[in-house]
């Protein structure tokens, strides 16, 4: 299986706790992604850490050494990854925004998570205008990137209820435990080759390990 593996690389610019989860299923030796560099923005960057600890290749592209050069700045992330031969860019809570000529070179091969249930609620803030605007749900989304921010074909989304007395930080904590299930399985489909896009529509192979499960606090729409 090893042979096999794609080769992945996560973006990260802060703590990194999808990161986590996805090298955590990465353990598993059926897991179809290897996990090969961690890249960050932010030389503190905590996940970085984590990655260096696991004996995984780290990386730091200071978006601060560019002073607003974002083609010198995406070219030296494309750069790292073709020196690692990277197959699938995964952004988690990576915050910058990417360049369209970056972008098209990984058009269906990077993925991002973004913590509302898109198209509702691109940008920061999430957690505060989902309770502002009075939504019941909210949730999280896995995407292949596009060009334009938080658009791009949706491969699954999980949703979480909105309760009266929640907080941002309390429905953040809801959703990010999502997160952490989401974005491991939407990773092992896109390396498993189960997922085919057309146009804006994602495709989950029959017989791949698709499902709608749900649980009490939950709905993972995969
Ligand atoms: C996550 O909630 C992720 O959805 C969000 O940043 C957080 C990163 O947490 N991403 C975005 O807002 C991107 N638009 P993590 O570093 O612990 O994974």
């Amino acid at each position: 299986m090893a042979a096999n593996k794609k080769r992945v690389a996560v973006l990260i610019s802060g703590r990194g706790s999808n990161m986590t989860a996805i090298l955590d299923a990465a353990k598993s030796p059926d897991y179809p992604a290897e996990i090969v560099l961690v890249l960050a923005n932010k030389p503190d960057a905590k996940g970085l850490e984590t990655a260096a600890n696991l004996g995984i290749a780290t990386q730091v592209v200071d978006h601060k050494d560019y002073k607003g050069n974002r083609e010198a700045f995406d070219a030296q992330i494309h750069a790292h990854l073709e020196a690692h031969n990277i197959e699938l860019v995964v952004l988690a809570g990576f915050m910058r925004i990417l360049t369209p000529g970056f972008v098209g070179k990984w058009t269906d091969k990077m993925l991002n998570i973004h913590p509302s249930l898109l198209p509702s609620f691109k940008g920061l803030d999430t957690h505060e205008r989902a309770i502002e605007t009075g939504c019941r749900l909210a949730g999280c989304t896995v995407h292949f990137v596009r060009a334009d921010m938080d658009s791009g074909p949706i491969l699954c989304q999980a949703a979480v209820p909105v309760l009266d007395d929640d907080s941002p930080d309390s429905l953040a904590a809801r959703i990010l435990k999502a997160e952490h299930r989401i974005y491991p399985h939407a990773v092992a489909l896109v390396a498993g080759d189960k997922v085919t896009v057309e146009g804006m529509r994602v495709r989950i192979d029959e017989g791949s390990d698709t499902k709608l499960c749900a649980n009490s606090e939950a709905q993972l729409i995969f």
